[in-house]
């Protein structure tokens, strides 16, 4: 069977479970949604946000593309954020990376010719790993780089957000939190809490944490 044709069988299958489950269900997804959280994150297919959350149809507004950008200048990304937040009115945006990303690992190594619109996307991410060189190299390995990268990349994230025109306008603001998610163990953790005091103890934290990461 080819892969389409499964996935068409799973849907009936999860449709019926699901219907099954919770007689209503359906008739409230058909009702209208109004999710509470923005989730930006990766577009690689181990982080599904959902999935990693145990979150349910209609609880997450999602916005993922190659290694977890907020870029003001792409129309999709302001689309989704513009409509989260004025429309929604979603109370938290979350920047979700995770250690092992391609794209990160991408902006750390000679670009690939036939990948322009690639290159042209992690462009910022090239300039992020410049800023942080010196933090970089004292690194080793390329894997533990990227994965501190990933990290800043989360965090440079989060700052563009909450410095934003459309995140700011309202008169209480949605928190943005940054997280990062480990492939090797399923777990995220916490680099931005979204909530200012917790986020000063844990800029002091977070080295001891990475170095274990990159170990
Ligand atoms: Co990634």
């Amino acid at each position: 069977m080819n892969r389409p044709k499964r996935m068409l069988l799973e849907n009936i299958a999860w449709a019926h479970e699901t219907a099954h489950a919770d007689a209503q269900f359906f008739t409230r997804l058909a009702q209208g949604q109004s999710p509470k959280v923005l989730w930006i994150g990766c577009a690689d297919s181990r982080v599904p946000a959902e999935t990693v959350t145990n979150a349910n149809p209609g609880d997450l507004f999602v916005h993922r593309n190659i290694a977890n950008l907020f870029s003001p200048s792409d129309d999709n990304t302001m689309s989704v954020l513009e409509y989260a937040v004025r429309v929604l009115k979603v109370d938290h945006v979350i920047v979700c990376g995770h250690y092992g990303c391609g794209g990160v690992r991408a902006s750390l190594l000679p670009q690939s010719s036939d990948l322009p619109h690639v290159n042209r996307r992690i462009a910022p991410l090239c300039a992020l790993g410049e800023r942080h060189r010196h933090e970089l190299d004292a690194f080793d390995e390329l894997d533990a780089r990227a994965n501190r990268l990933a990290e800043l990349n989360v965090l440079e994230q989060v700052r563009l957000l909450r410095q934003h025109a459309i995140v700011c306008e309202r008169d209480e603001p949605p928190l943005v939190h940054g997280w990062i998610f480990g492939l090797h163990d399923g777990l995220i953790n916490v680099l931005a809490s979204g909530y200012a005091d917790e986020d000063e103890t844990r800029a002091t934290e977070r080295a001891p944490i990475t170095s274990l990461r990159a170990a």
